[in-house]
């Protein structure tokens, strides 16, 4: 239970999620910290920038701005797992860096004063905000004039076993709102129009192709995706199914993830959007 944030159930659960298990191994993802950076690479960030970093998670995009910003440079993590920001703090700790600081705070409910960051980043998350036009609204108030926001997410075609998941489900007319896939923006028109919305200038949005072999046995694991956290999943439609039709939709998401299997194991598809 995270008891230092007052959190609606669903961010509660996405809090857990990370606290719990996510914080545990996240850092054994060679292809989330190269991706992070990728982010990083796209946007221009001189000595002395101030950089607000959403969603920091165990802090690689945080960690990589502060030793780009140098010590005239500023940088403000901010998460809403404990557990993620524990792990950015010791980093931070251990490669002793005094440019940075990690805050416990839900990115689409922070408050810092107008005009107080050059660059704001978020990576691998954006996703996850409910109201996205809304929270691009908020983040622009806190850009210093000429000041950029910066976004990486996954696009449609992203994360094998997402994509292999959703079909099984769709065959059996289960609708299960995983990875706010409801309410996600994955696809350049949509980042733009969105991005339109929020009253900001597209500066650019790409598509990058990147992914990396996963055995099947770790992207079996990752049917646990049907439970991930979501604002619409109330109550979950697997409680309508008996163990056995769970079990059966299980199966085949295994036997369609065999079908895929290579010698060097399933090919997971990182596509991702670079979004200014
Ligand atoms: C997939 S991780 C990405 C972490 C990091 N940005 C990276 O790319 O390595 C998602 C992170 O988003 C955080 N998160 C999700 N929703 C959030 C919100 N509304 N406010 C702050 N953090 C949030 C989670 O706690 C988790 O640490």
């Amino acid at each position: 239970m995270n008891n230092q944030l007052k959190l609606d159930p669903y961010k509660q659960k996405l809090a857990e999620v990370y606290d719990n298990t996510r914080s545990q191994n996240y850092d054994q993802s060679k292809w989330l910290f190269q991706i992070t950076h990728r982010l990083v690479e796209s946007v221009e960030i001189k000595p002395g920038d101030k950089v607000l970093d959403i969603a920091t998670g165990t802090g690689h995009v945080a960690i990589k701005v502060a030793q780009l910003v140098g010590n005239s440079g500023w940088v403000v993590g901010v998460d809403l797992s404990t557990k993620m920001i524990e792990q950015a703090r010791k980093k931070a700790i251990a490669l002793n860096l005094k440019n940075i600081e990690f805050q416990l705070a839900d990115g689409e409910n922070i408050n810092f004063p107008d005009n107080s960051f050059n660059l704001i980043l978020c990576a691998n998350a954006f996703p996850l905000m409910i109201d996205k036009e809304a929270t691009l609204r908020l983040w622009s108030k806190f850009l210093k004039p000429g000041g950029f926001i910066g976004l990486h997410s996954i696009a449609e075609t992203g994360f094998t076993n997402i994509v292999v998941l959703k079909k099984i489900l769709e065959n059996h007319r289960i609708n299960i709102d995983f990875f706010q896939l409801s309410n996600t923006v994955n696809t350049i028109e949509k980042y733009e129009n969105l991005l339109r919305q929020a009253n900001l200038e597209v500066i650019f949005v790409k598509t990058e192709t990147h992914g990396s072999y996963r055995s099947l046995e770790e992207t079996k694991k990752k049917w646990n995706f049907v439970y991930y956290p979501s604002p619409v999943n109330n109550p979950h439609p697997f409680t309508k199914l008996s163990s056995e039709e769970i079990e059966a939709i299980k199966a085949e998401f295994e036997l369609e993830l065999e079908k895929l299997a290579t010698p060097e194991g399933i090919w997971n598809n990182g596509t991702t959007f670079l979004v200014l």
